[in-house]
């Protein structure tokens, strides 16, 4: 009789301990479970700031661009075309000298000379022609002669790629980030060389940018909005960036796609 009691009881026990231990089991996943949730939404929250933080700076981006653009045509177009006007209504004035009525239109023919240049420079800095009829190579290649120009480095450029396989689009992104690039050289770097290269790797392509001057500290820098842009340039081309940098080492960015 009392052993049946007993294994009534051990069977009791075994019972509990086995509800128990599935009760710790449930809570266990329940609560790590929870944790995983929040820490995905977490990482949502923080890539949905940083592509709010992205948008913020193709916003200002354009907003410094349509300043710089009105700007230019304030002081390179209207302000000239109010002298032509100007000088249009003195040629009504009666009895004029020959000297003076020489004198009005050249002054005139010098202005819209002028305003004509700075139009088509306006126009060119907005979207640069030749980049539109030989592509992103020739822009590339126009744009190394402009900063050449500086004196202040020597630009190499090679390229293994059939650029013309890319869109406008991508090209066009291509060429605003070359751009920033050699921008930020020419502001920050004292460099002497820039190399700049399209290369095709085993499994990808790749933009590879490179200066020997100054560099930074990669986790001190406070990105501008000209690396910022580069970086949505990059995510808009779905491509992927690395930056090696370091005091007096110089900087080099790969770009992979
Ligand atoms: N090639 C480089 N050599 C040395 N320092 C650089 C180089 N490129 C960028 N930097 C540093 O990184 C910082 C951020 O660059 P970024 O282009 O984002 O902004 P910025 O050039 O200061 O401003 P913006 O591009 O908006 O005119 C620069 O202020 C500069 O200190
Ligand atoms: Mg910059």
């Amino acid at each position: 009789m009392e052993t049946k009691s007993e294994i009534i009881q051990v069977f009791t026990f075994t019972f509990l301990a086995f509800i128990l231990m599935a009760m710790v089991l449930i809570l266990f996943f329940y609560y790590s479970r929870k944790k995983i949730v929040a820490q995905q939404l977490e990482t949502k929250n923080l890539e949905i700031a940083h592509q709010k933080q992205m948008l913020q700076t193709v916003i200002q981006t354009q907003e410094a661009e349509r300043e710089r653009i009105a700007r230019d045509l304030h002081d390179g177009i209207s302000s000239k075309l109010n002298v032509v006007s100007l000088n249009s209504h003195l040629l009504k004035t009666p009895n004029l000298s020959d000297a003076e009525i020489i004198n009005i239109t050249n002054n005139i023919n010098d202005l819209t000379s002028k305003a004509l240049e700075n139009s088509r420079q306006i126009a060119h800095d907005l979207f640069p022609p030749v980049f539109d009829k030989f592509g992103l190579k020739a822009g590339i290649e126009e744009l190394i002669v402009e900063f050449k120009s500086t004196n202040k480095f020597e630009v190499s450029f090679s390229n293994e790629l059939n650029l013309d396989l890319l869109t406008k689009e991508q090209q066009l992104n291509f060429f605003r980030i070359i751009q920033e690039l050699l921008n930020n050289t020419l502001k920050y770097a004292e460099a002497k060389q820039v190399s700049i290269k399209f290369i095709r790797l085993s499994k990808c392509n790749a933009l590879i940018y490179k200066d020997d001057g100054i560099g930074f500290k990669n986790s001190a820098i406070k990105k501008g909005m000209g690396l910022t842009n580069i970086e949505s340039r990059v995510s808009f081309l779905k491509a992927n960036y690395l930056i090696k940098t370091s005091p007096d080492n110089g900087f080099e960015i790969n770009i992979t796609f």
